[in-house]
């Protein structure tokens, strides 16, 4: 994947890293709608449907989700101008902890719906097997873990996005501008 342009002295995340970022919370809001609604669904026919809506695009953010930890390891953007170096320390360690989140959430997800013998499918299109047999003893722990992983994913990322407004509004260090489309790089 290319490493993004250097345009002038900023360094701008590549085309494909931006789509990726921004493609992630916009699957995570449909993700947690449906996973708080599902219960609440009686049809099961439209149970169904959402469920495996569900199933589909947290599994699609997984697949993301590692796509971007190699990438975050393997080609790691440079520190942003005028960060000190445990900020940037940490904000590295914060984007890592997303990647896997993004990672660990559906398997446990996956796990889930494998335990409680349910169908898994992957977009109407691949019957996903399970990861382990059917199981009524792990089923209540693994939807525990599943809303704890939720939690903490939602607890990392509103620590991430005021990072990111921080750096907009107050420090003005343009920051949040290289994750952005060039038509709108004036934060
Ligand atoms: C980033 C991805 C995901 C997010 C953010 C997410 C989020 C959620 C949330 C918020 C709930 C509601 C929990 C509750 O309070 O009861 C839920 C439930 C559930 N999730 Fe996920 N989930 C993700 C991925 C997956 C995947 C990949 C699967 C399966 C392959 C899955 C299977 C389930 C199941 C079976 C339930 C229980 C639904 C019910 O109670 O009827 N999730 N999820
Ligand atoms: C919607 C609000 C969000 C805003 C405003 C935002 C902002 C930013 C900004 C400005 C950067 C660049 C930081 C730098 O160059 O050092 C960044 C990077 C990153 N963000 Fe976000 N972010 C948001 C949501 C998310 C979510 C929901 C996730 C994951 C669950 C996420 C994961 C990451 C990761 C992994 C990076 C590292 C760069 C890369 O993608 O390769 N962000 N974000």
């Amino acid at each position: 994947m290319k490493q993004g342009d250097q345009s002038g002295r900023l360094y701008v995340y590549s085309g494909a890293r931006r789509a990726a970022h921004w493609l992630t919370p916009v699957l995570l809001i449909a993700l947690y709608a449906l996973g708080w609604v599902l219960p609440d669904i009686k049809d099961p026919p439209s149970w169904r449907f959402a469920m495996t809506a569900h199933q589909s695009l947290g599994l699609l953010v997984a697949m993301i989700g590692a796509a971007r930890l190699m990438t975050v390891l393997v080609r790691p953007a440079p520190a942003a101008p005028g960060v000190s170096r445990w900020a940037d320390a940490a904000a590295r360690t914060v984007h890592a902890l997303l990647c896997l989140l993004t990672i660990a959430l559906p398997v446990s997800g996956w796990a889930f719906s494998s335990v409680v013998g349910g169908s898994i499918s992957f977009f109407w299109l691949i019957e996903v097997p399970p990861l382990a047999a059917e199981n009524d003893a792990l089923a209540d722990r693994l939807l525990g873990v599943h809303v704890a992983l939720g939690l903490a994913l939602l607890g990392v990322a509103t620590l991430h996005v005021a990072a990111a407004l921080f750096h907009a509004a107050v420090l003005k260090d343009g920051v949040l501008a290289r994750m952005l489309p060039r038509r709108a790089r004036r934060l």
